[in-house]
């Protein structure tokens, strides 16, 4: 799904022409004097980026999955149904699906069985009849076995995780092809929907809103909504024994709470604060972006971190104050804002960071200003390592170290001394109206900083994104 940007259109075009000149163009089959005529080529296999080089794929732009599914945590079996409609971005005449599930019986492209092959992650489709540039088409993927995680370059995983009582499922950065065919780059959003069936007494938690809950010969089906564009790594369909709180934040957005039994009682201050934290970054972020809100506590204790899941951000363990405040920052910085390639990582953590230690003075704990100058932070030694890695491109082992968080929010703290509160302020909701259900780039962020602060920022950018070293002067 393709938002059109508000400003900075001329460098979306841009990057457009840059990629497409990448890809090697295709036998044309158009006859030569025949400008108007089919050039049918093969999309590209990947978007280019350079820390996940299998993902994404061109020539065409995905609009919704829809995945109908039954998981059995006994058996770890699924038997699933994906269906994805898209639209042809050139003249295709083979595709790629990034997926790393199970077996595929049977693949349609507008409901003519079709042939596939499988590589890695990469799933091809050679499409007849061939879909045209701007045409709609849709696939349809039926697999079943059993889906399970995926191990990064820094030794994380993320994927279909089973647990003690169903399964974890997250996705950042490069997880949800373990469980469905999609185009896993955060510069395709789509909307969603999951109809999962599950053993009665245990529930499936997606992103968005819940439709329906039905059971019928001991099995319950639950079919969750995700309503606005959505970035592949952020979904979920979690399923475990949960305990269910619905209510609605001050502010009118419905609240969907799932928590591990174990879990209530230690998560229950974290999860009381949702609603505060919901009114206090629509108060300086601008309006929240999506349609409902919630978490989802699950107990996964070999996975270590909690993820800002669309909508529902998921912890793997007991949720705290801080890192539920930094899940729902998130959800406008990172979410509704993805980055446009995983170097722009500190554009989510980096922001939600910030959010988490601006909610933490709200509530009366250390100011801003005394995190900036922690230990852990401003304080740390010239000559540690944590200033020796590049900012905006911190490579793939870095990602989700404390570089793009901790170095990430104290870029934001020296902009605000530098541009003054108000203009500050007027960047961070600029950055989430501007690009609302769409990614953007470091660049952009630069461009946005020197436009609404009139300000050449060229040296500070420089000393606190793009050199090695501890920022001295800016
Ligand atoms: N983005 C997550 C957060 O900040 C953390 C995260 C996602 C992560 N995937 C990871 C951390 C892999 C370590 C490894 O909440
Ligand atoms: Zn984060």
């Amino acid at each position: 799904m393709t938002i059109p940007r508000l400003r900075g259109a001329a460098l979306a075009t841009a990057g457009l022409l840059a990629a497409g000149a990448l890809v090697a163009p295709g036998p044309a089959s158009a006859a030569p004097g025949n400008p108007g005529a089919p050039r049918f080529s093969p999309g590209a296999p990947s978007i280019g980026d350079l820390y996940f080089p299998d993902q994404g794929n061109g020539g065409y732009d995905v609009q919704h999955y829809d995945l109908d599914f039954s998981y059995d945590p006994a058996t770890r079996f699924m038997d699933a149904t994906a269906t994805i409609t898209a639209r042809a971005t050139q003249d295709l005449d083979q595709f790629n699906l990034d997926f790393r599930g199970p077996e595929i019986s049977s693949l349609t492209v507008n409901g003519k069985k079709n042939d596939f092959t499988r590589d890695g992650q990469e799933l091809i489709v050679t499409p007849r009849p061939k879909p045209k540039t701007g045409q709609m088409f849709t696939v349809v993927v039926k697999y079943a076995g059993i889906p399970g995680p995926v191990t990064d370059p820094d030794g994380s995983i993320e994927g279909w995780i089973p647990t003690d009582d169903g399964a974890f499922v997250v996705g950042e950065p490069q997880g949800t092809p373990a469980w469905l065919p999609s185009n896993d780059t955060p510069t395709d959003k789509a909307t969603f929907r999951f109809t999962a069936k599950v053993p009665e007494g245990l529930t499936a938690v997606g992103n968005g809103q819940l439709l329906s809950q039905q059971t019928t010969d001991g099995w319950t089906t639950y079919v969750w909504d995700n309503t606005e564009p959505m970035a592949t790594y952020l979904a979920t369909i979690t399923i475990g024994r949960f305990v269910v709180t619905e209510s609605v934040t001050p502010s009118g957005v419905p609240s969907y709470v799932a928590i591990d039994p174990r879990l209530v009682t230690g998560s229950a201050n974290a999860v009381s604060q949702i609603p505060k934290m919901m009114e206090f970054f629509t108060g300086l972020f601008g309006p929240y972006p999506f349609a409902s809100t919630g978490a989802i506590v699950d107990y996964a204790p070999q996975v270590g971190y909690a993820l800002e899941t669309q909508t529902k951000p998921i912890f793997s363990n007991t949720a705290s104050v801080g890192t539920m405040a930094h899940e729902i920052a998130h959800q406008w910085y990172g979410n509704s804002v993805s980055p446009e390639r995983w170097k722009d990582i500190w554009l989510n953590e980096g922001f939600a960071t910030y959010g988490q230690w601006m909610y933490t003075e709200y509530n009366g704990g250390a100011t801003v200003q005394a995190t900036f100058n922690s230990s852990s932070n401003y304080g740390r030694a010239a000559s540690s390592s944590f200033w020796q890695i590049v900012l905006a491109d911190p490579g793939p082992m870095d990602m989700f170290s404390s570089i793009p968080y901790n170095r990430g929010a104290m870029t934001l703290h020296a902009l605000r001394g530098k541009v003054g509160e108000e203009t500050f302020l007027r960047i961070l909701r600029q950055w989430a109206e501007i690009h609302k259900y769409s990614h953007a780039a470091t660049t952009d962020f630069i461009g946005l900083a020197e436009r609404e602060s009139g300000q050449d920022l060229t040296a500070f950018f420089d000393v606190w994104l793009f050199q090695k070293g501890k920022p001295t002067s800016w």
